[in-house]
């Protein structure tokens, strides 16, 4: 299919128009899959489609990642995780409220950290909603010589819970939320990640570290390794011409790549006016570091 790709911010965003997940063949799916490498983030729009589609276009980019909280699978197909703020008439929760409202790197506490993350925009809010991108191979890149050697080789520490890290805060808004990281705690080693993360597929290099799950640094005490941290995401966030903001429409199927982003999302919405997202996840490999040949 003849489809548009257009670049919509300097960030690394593309938006693609005139494109079907449900029956791309495989030379678009091979040029879709060349232009996530120039573009970690990608706004496909106008999309139809049912957990079943949305799940068999996933598993073409890679196997999905199991979900953990099978309470918020969709029933049509348990690797579909939703993302919403509506309640049944029993007042229970649909989906996941409160999902990742810290910048983060999707499950980067995880020694496999998920590769790309998919929504499908089903429904969204007349006001907030929205979703923030901050792009880690242009902030590497931009890092002062003298800051890429304080943190070559180096390893940070990465952990679920909330609990343990003075950055973030448990939201009110979820039921039993500090119960929840209590008991991943007891469950959930800490992981250590590169800070600078050599990309799987393109060999590019970004700071691999974010305020939602990295909690210090390996062979470090806090003395050291906090006021290193502040200092990295004091960089980080210190240039917006590295950060995107994108305003769903419905029927919008956006992914990104986990290894390149960190990402936030807006919120500023209330039930009834209701956001539901459908998303999936694809398998990542354990992220490594690969200095750069001189
Ligand atoms: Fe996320």
């Amino acid at each position: 299919m003849p489809f548009t790709v257009n670049e919509v911010s300097p960030a690394g965003v593309a938006e693609i128009l005139g494109f079907d997940c449900r029956t791309a063949d495989d030379a678009d799916f091979d040029r879709l899959r060349r232009t996530f490498q120039v573009y970690p983030i990608i706004c496909i729009r106008e999309q139809t489609l049912s957990p079943r589609e949305q799940a068999n276009f996933a598993r073409r980019w890679g196997p999905l990642e199991s979900q953990d909280r099978s309470t918020y699978c969709h029933p049509d197909d348990s690797d579909i995780l939703v993302l919403s703020n509506e309640r049944r008439a029993d007042g229970s929760q649909v989906g996941i409220v409160d999902a990742g409202d810290f910048w983060h790197s999707d499950s980067s506490h995880l020694p496999d950290p998920c590769l790309i993350t998919m929504l499908y925009s089903v429904k969204n809010p007349d006001k907030g909603g929205d979703t923030h991108f901050l792009n880690t191979r242009k902030v590497y890149e931009a890092l002062p010589e003298s800051l890429k050697a304080r943190i070559e080789g180096l390893n940070a520490i990465h952990h679920v819970s909330k609990l343990l890290n003075p950055r973030v805060a448990v939201s009110k808004e979820r039921e039993a939320a500090a119960e929840y990281y209590k008991a991943r705690e007891k469950e959930t080693k800490p992981v250590a990640q590169p800070i600078v993360r050599t990309h799987p597929v393109n060999g590019s290099q970004a700071l691999y570290i974010s305020p939602r799950f990295t909690i210090g640094i390996e062979g470090m005490d806090d003395a050291q390794a906090q006021p290193l941290l502040d200092e990295l995401f004091r960089f980080m966030f210190s240039n917006v011409a590295w950060q995107f903001t994108h305003k769903w429409k419905d029927g919008d199927f956006v992914f990104w790549d986990n290894a390149s982003l960190n990402h936030m999302a807006g919120g500023g919405y209330e039930y009834p006016d209701t956001r539901r997202m459908h998303r999936t996840t694809i398998a990542g490999t354990r992220p490594f570091y690969r200095p750069l040949a001189a």
